[in-house]
């Protein structure tokens, strides 16, 4: 007995210290000699140096030439000097960083120096694919080392600080900044969202090449309603706590150096103000001890939400709230000596800002050499070399979905004697696969379709290309809205034409590189133009045609996926995008990617996710059929076109012998799922394993499937493996009533399977002991 107590408790002991060392990740941002040095930096400052250093500036002008004439930049360069502004975006640039620094450590009484933060998204220079479609690859070595080279590139360049990895969930595929995130589940979007943050910050900050990771954006920025950007939000405790709320979490845990807010308002209050979101959860709860910054503006935008009179209570508003940096709002610049000054706002909540900031600055090293990210030698070096492109090609090749092949007509044989005809503006486009969030890419320098597909095939296939469809005219930068002119179909005859003389077509259709990301959402997400109609006209003339799709959001096209036997989800795959989906298209590499991402039947379904309630009338089945009183649409179907985690392969798996080490457990116990997979077909291949819960019944109600955890695996064809995945309370946790984490007992379905909709099934009990 005496023996058996010991050892539960040496084990509950070992398990307590496991996890808090898990939690401890974020202590680590806290050494007692950097803390000390942090101390004595805070006591020799002036009140305006401490709320210099909660102001961050955006790149205002060319640091490498003289400050622009007019009051506005006069006023900037004044307070540059002299210890106003702490940290800058948008400055990039070995020579400019350096500039800009030189400024403040020649001028200033303290010579604190700059960091420079900047939107480095999916790449600097090396763009890799847009982040919704790295998240499709589940591969997350692959996207810890697409943000690694990110972070390589761009410390190199001077900037130690990115704003990302952004971890919103998206239920809606209107709301353009979908294309910036991992899609819409927390488990997958952790852990994306995990690996980023590795790869951005190693797990040593203080490396002349890693640079600090910013979580965004606290909270619920992906809810915006109708999927309009920077609109208000409708989100209930429950969601926050269980859908929102955990990836953050989960980075915070990883030791993630700062987090953003966001536009929107929450609960009716700019998340920018929200004491609960940022000093209960944040700082106290999650003992985060990074940095909690403004989004750009938002501190201002607080005056037309409605929150705040004017700038100065917004100030007061948003550093109380525990606000920590002002991006671009001039809110503290201008307010906050006087707040302090006047007793409104306490000293100690700006040194506790203030500290935040010089922490962060000890640990990227700056204080110690304050140019030591701005480094033309390395710039030159490891910008957009060989080495990275082939990362890049690699990861995007992972993150193709196939989403459809018909009489297996992909992948198509690239020796063998044809003709192959190229259809689409998009496939002869360079710069749409950079897609939006382009760092410091080269405009045009993608490797378009039409270039991918002639490096792939040998000198027996014809290659004949016509763009046949017209997309947007005019202007295409981040700041311009996309105009789409009208296309009079003049170039269909010849895109018909070449289709017909073809053996095969491949045709591109999707969006425009600048069609999602910020301030991009849109009502209609079906394809613009007369994609369609020349599609239809093309299949028309042939029937072998593969259809490539480019696109920023998941698209709601019936006819896209029902006409053509291939449909290929490409994405905006980044520099390397033509030679990924050459190997994808002629079977140099099988496709293993899954949607992270819904793919609706109709607009009308949005928002549509596969973990939603089951509510009091969900379908029964069949016996549906006529009777209206149940939860449905009249004039479609509740199914999703592709569902979430949905994925084909060239070869093809079979799940069998699912098996449960124990069909129950109590609280404190652990079980065993464990199924056969094999490759049943004739390739070698992956596949991504998705293993599912359902809660049957709580203190809350569950979603009708959680994604609780999932396998990469390589198989060769004809063998088998066994896969499997260890479940213990924590997996089974939620936070239900009484709003903490915990497993409630009761019954329970595991499912394990190729999507969240294909599965097998087992019941499974949690009893208290
Ligand atoms: C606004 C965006 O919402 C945010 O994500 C970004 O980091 C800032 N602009 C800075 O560019």
């Amino acid at each position: 007995m005496e023996k058996r107590f010991f050892v539960k408790h040496t084990l509950l002991l070992v398990v307590g210290l496991l996890l808090s060392n898990q939690l401890s990740a974020q202590n680590q941002l806290l050494k007692p000699e950097i803390e000390a040095k942090v101390d004595s930096v805070l006591s020799l400052m002036t009140l305006a140096e401490k709320v210099g250093q909660l102001n961050q500036h955006n790149g205002a002008w060319e640091f490498t030439g003289p400050v622009p004439e007019g009051d506005y930049q006069q006023e900037r360069f004044e307070l540059l000097k002299n210890g106003g502004v702490g940290s800058m975006l948008n400055v990039t640039g070995a020579e400019a960083t350096r500039a800009a620094q030189e400024i403040v450590m020649e001028h200033s009484r303290l010579k604190i120096p700059l960091i420079f933060g900047y939107d480095v998204i999916h790449g600097y220079k090396t763009m890799f694919p847009i982040p919704l479609a790295e998240a499709a690859s589940w591969d997350l070595a692959a996207i810890e080392k697409s943000a690694r080279i990110s972070a390589i590139e761009a410390s190199a360049a001077g900037i130690n600080w990115t704003f990302a990895p952004m971890m919103d969930l998206s239920r809606d595929p209107r709301w353009g900044r979908g294309m910036e995130g991992a899609g819409e589940d927390p488990y997958l979007s952790a852990l994306v969202s995990v690996a980023r943050v590795k790869g951005f910050q190693t797990n040593d900050l203080s490396t002349y090449n890693s640079i600090a990771a910013t979580a965004k954006h606290l909270a619920a920025y992906g809810f915006a309603e109708a999927g309009k950007d920077y609109n208000t939000t409708e989100i209930s405790n429950n969601t926050l706590l269980n859908m929102v709320l955990p990836p953050f979490k989960a980075v915070n845990d990883a030791g993630v150096a700062s987090m953003m807010n966001s536009f929107n308002d929450m609960w009716a209050i700019p998340t920018t103000a929200s004491h609960y979101l940022q000093r209960e959860l944040l700082k106290d709860d999650w003992g985060f001890n990074g940095i909690i910054l403004s989004d750009w503006g938002s501190i201002r935008e607080m005056i037309p939400h409605g929150y705040s009179e004017d700038l100065e209570m917004a100030a007061k508003q948003a550093i109380l709230a525990g606000n920590d940096i002002d991006m671009e709002s001039e809110a503290y610049q201008r307010h906050l000596v006087a707040l302090v000054e006047a007793g409104e706002v306490p000293i100690s909540v700006v040194d506790e800002a203030v500290s935040r900031m010089l922490r962060m600055k000890f640990l990227l090293g700056v204080f110690d050499d304050p140019y030591r990210y701005s480094n033309e030698k390395r710039e030159k070096e490891l910008t957009y070399t060989k080495e990275h492109r082939m990362a890049a090609r690699d990861v995007a090749k992972k993150s193709i979905v196939l989403l459809k092949n018909e009489s297996n007509l992909l992948p198509l044989n690239p020796t063998k004697k044809a003709t192959i005809a190229v259809i689409g503006k998009l496939a002869n486009d360079k710069d749409t696969p950079i897609g939006s969030w382009r760092g410091r890419a080269e405009a045009n320098s993608a490797v378009s379709l039409l270039e991918g597909i002639k490096a792939a095939v040998g000198k027996n296939v014809t290659v004949n290309y016509a763009p046949g469809y017209v997309l947007a005219v005019g202007d295409r930068t981040f700041i311009h809205e996309l105009q789409f002119g009208d296309d009079d179909g003049s170039g269909f005859d010849e895109a018909i034409s070449i289709a017909k003389s073809a053996d095969y077509v491949i045709m591109a259709l999707g969006e425009e590189g600048f069609q999602t990301g910020e301030g991009r959402s849109q009502v209609d997400v079906s394809l613009k133009g007369r994609q369609v109609e020349l599609m239809n006209k093309i299949l028309a003339v042939n029937k072998n045609t593969a259809i490539v799709l480019m696109n920023g959001r998941a698209i709601v096209e019936p006819e896209l996926y029902d006409n053509p036997k291939a449909v290929v989800e490409a994405w905006h795959l980044g520099t390397e995008a033509g030679h990924a989906i050459g190997d994808v298209l002629f079977g140099r590499y099988n496709p293993a990617a899954k949607m992270p991402m819904t793919i609706p039947r109709h607009a009308g379904q949005i928002p549509i996710y596969y973990n939603h309630k089951n509510t009091g009338r969900p379908s029964t089945g069949p016996n549906d059929a006529g009777l209206v009183f149940w939860s449905h649409f009249t004039d479609e179907s509740n199914d999703p076109r592709f569902p979430f985690g949905f994925g084909l392969s060239y070869t093809t798996f079979t799940y069998s012998d699912m098996k449960l080490s124990a069909a129950s457990m109590g609280m404190d116990d652990e079980v065993t799922l464990s199924v056969k997979l094999t490759n049943s077909g004739k390739m070698d291949g992956e596949e991504v394993v998705q293993f599912y819960i359902k809660d049957h019944f709580g203190s809350t109600i569950r979603p009708v499937k959680e994604l609780k955890g999932f396998q990469k695996v390589m198989l060769k064809a004809g063998e088998s493996k066994t896969i499997s995945f260890k479940i213990n309370a924590e997996t089974l946790a939620f936070y239900g009533a009484d709003h903490t984490f915990k497993a409630e007992k009761g019954a329970f379905t595991f499912m394990v399977g190729t999507n969240s909709d294909e599965v097998q099934e087992l019941p499974f009990m949690l009893n208290e002991k």
